[in-house]
């Protein structure tokens, strides 16, 4: 999704925002723009596609030597994706970049244009920038931005330049803004990564706190009275990543799965943090998007299994709309996952949740994000930084949050014995094992890389485990696929089976074995193609299979999905695609 870079500072401007957007690449965009002072003079360059195109024409035709400047990535929301509607966006006196969405922009337009102000996009966030120049006054710019803030509806996060001025200005609402300290100036950026580590000291911005910044001094406003912000050392923590000569950050953290999960077990398998411990609730809701709601589907299972407590699993775009009931508010948890924490629904469905008085517990990756800082309680995944927009590491991870709170709930409730922990012990070894046999997983990848569809079948956990196989394989090669729980497939969506269409099979849970092949061999009579993802000991004789390791039921997904993982970027990688940044997708969806 869009990201943001301001500096103002005594380092080389030009390379420093161009090198912050390179950083930023990873959230997903299709334009990208900058602008840049010397005070006195300004130059906005702009270039629809990769930012290595607009570092190309700022090399060309830059003629500027800026003291500071702003910039940005835009991912699409409201306008195509042209160089009009890429940031940044000027109107009059300011120039800004803007994360987020204006929802009564349409509103504010139409009563700027008849009070004479003229537009030459579609975005709303020229309407922020037309807005603030109205209420323009050289000798009050903090007090004219607050007005134009009191305007607006929906979410911002915003870096703002005016002619003639030294600073630059920034604030958010609901869209995240942080303020880097560096030893040659301070930065403005969505995201810590885009400082290049060159942030040792940060401030998360809060709500309409305007920061006002040049090379030597910041200052922060509430309601135009100067506040003091909290400043956070973040000298210890890295924010970078490197591909560590592979070929793919997909790959790259793919392969780093089995020393987190090593990392992890080693330091709270044992551990007492309460916060595993959901001994005390009769129904939890999961909360989530995306992959991270696939990882919590897959705890329905294992929690309605091993604790005996009811657990629903929802998109948070739908929840937060969602009339809900319930009947024990003090019985009830709701557990929101995501990696960014960043996520805009996820964040919209906990406060609400905090609203209601339910307490919460986040499973978020990243330090210091929204989810992390305003959930009751917070697990962090402890992935490290993922750079690929489909998620693969950060996963895992929240799966083995998920599988550890079911386990030790379990004991606690005594429905386990302490000693099943132990198991979680060999998973490193067991991804391992999945991640060294590649072979024939690269063999499938290149007999199926061409297909237009396919379809993954199974039934419970397995079904949770399709649904996450499925969107990976879709998000990384855009084959189109779609994936049913086994049973269903004959209502209706058989119809699309014809010869030589691709449907894979997950099974894991004996349980269901039986039934999810019968499922399988009613779409083989139709002439399709199968390929089974199962375990070592499940006796099937399908041409193609992916077989793995056996495990306890509550280690299985984490062993099984990484070959899901490693088919989905051999397939990609077959077919050419930009893995790592694949087409209209955004690491992370900060508007709803
Ligand atoms: C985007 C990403 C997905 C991710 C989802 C939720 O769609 O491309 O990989 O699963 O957002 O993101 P979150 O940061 O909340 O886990």
């Amino acid at each position: 999704m869009c990201g943001i870079i301001g500096y103002n500072g005594k380092g080389n401007v030009k390379s420093i925002l161009i090198d912050g957007l390179k950083a930023l690449e990873y959230r997903g965009y299709d334009s990208a723009g900058i602008a840049l002072s010397s005070i006195n003079d300004k130059e906005i360059i702009k270039s629809v596609g990769r930012v290595a195109k607009l570092e190309e024409k700022v090399k060309n035709e830059s003629k500027l030597t800026p003291k500071f400047g702003i910039a940005h990535t835009r991912w699409a929301t409201n306008g195509a994706s042209t160089l009009n509607n890429a940031h940044p966006h000027t109107n009059g006196k300011i120039t800004l970049v803007h994360n987020g969405i204006i929802e009564n922009s349409d509103v504010l337009k139409n009563d700027l244009i008849k009070k004479g102000v003229k537009f030459y996009g579609d975005t709303d966030s020229e309407v922020v920038a037309a807005l603030i120049n109205y209420y323009l006054d050289d000798n009050d710019i903090v007090d004219s931005i607050n007005k134009a803030l009191k305007m607006l509806k929906g979410s911002y996060a915003l870096v703002i330049m005016i002619d003639g001025d030294n600073n630059l200005y920034a604030v958010r609402k609901d869209s995240p803004l942080i303020i880097g300290y560096s030893d040659n100036g301070y930065y403005a950026v969505s995201d810590i990564s885009a400082t290049l580590g060159n942030a040792k000291k940060i401030v998360y911005l809060d709500v309409n706190v305007i920061a006002k910044f040049n090379s030597d001094t910041i200052t922060y406003y509430r309601d135009c009275k100067e506040i003091k912000e909290k400043v956070i050392d973040v000298s210890n923590i890295s924010f970078e990543s490197s591909k560590d000569g592979y070929e793919h950050f997909m790959l790259k953290e793919i392969m780093e799965e089995p020393k987190l999960v090593s990392n992890f077990i080693n330091k709270y398998l044992y551990s007492d943090n309460s916060f595993y411990d959901i001994s005390n609730y009769k129904r939890i809701d999961i909360v989530a998007c995306g992959s991270a709601m696939h990882a919590g589907l897959t705890s329905k299972y294992l929690i309605e299994k091993y604790d005996k407590i009811e657990v629903n699993v929802y998109m948070a775009s739908e929840y937060r709309y969602e009339d809900k009931i319930y009947l024990d508010k003090d019985k009830t948890l709701i557990i929101l996952i995501s990696q960014s924490g960043e996520t805009a629904d996820t964040i919209a469905a906990l406060r609400e949740a905090k609203e209601n008085g339910i307490k919460t517990l986040g499973i978020v990756n990243r330090e210091g994000s929204t989810i992390a800082r305003e959930a009751d309680y917070v697990i962090m995944t402890e992935a490290g930084v993922e750079t690929a927009v489909a998620t693969t590491k950060a996963y895992i991870m929240q799966v083995l949050v998920l599988s550890l709170i079911a386990i030790k709930t379990s004991i606690k409730l005594g429905f386990s014995d302490k000693n099943l922990l132990d198991e979680f012990k060999k998973l490193p070894h067991l991804i391992e094992a999945v991640l060294n046999n590649s072979d024939n997983i690269k063999s499938i990848a290149s007999k199926i890389y061409n297909i237009d569809n396919c379809f993954f079948i199974g039934r419970l956990i397995d079904y949770a485990m399709c649904m996450e196989a499925s969107l990976k394989l879709k998000e990384v090669s855009y084959i189109h696929s779609e994936c049913y729980a086994a049973g269903e497939l004959k209502h209706g969506t058989i119809s699309l089976i014809e010869k030589g269409t691709t449907v894979f099979a997950i099974i894991t849970d004996k349980s269901v074995l039986d039934k999810t092949i019968s499922n399988l061999k009613e779409t083989l009579a139709r002439g399709a193609r199968g390929i089974v993802i199962t375990c070592d000991d499940t006796d099937t004789d399908f041409d193609l299979e992916i077989k793995v390791p056996n495990a306890p039921y509550f280690i299985e997904p984490m062993v099984l999905i990484p070959s899901l993982q490693l088919l989905s970027y051999y397939v990609a990688k077959e077919r050419g695609c930009d893995i790592d940044k694949p087409r209209n997708l955004a690491k992370s969806v900060t508007v709803e």
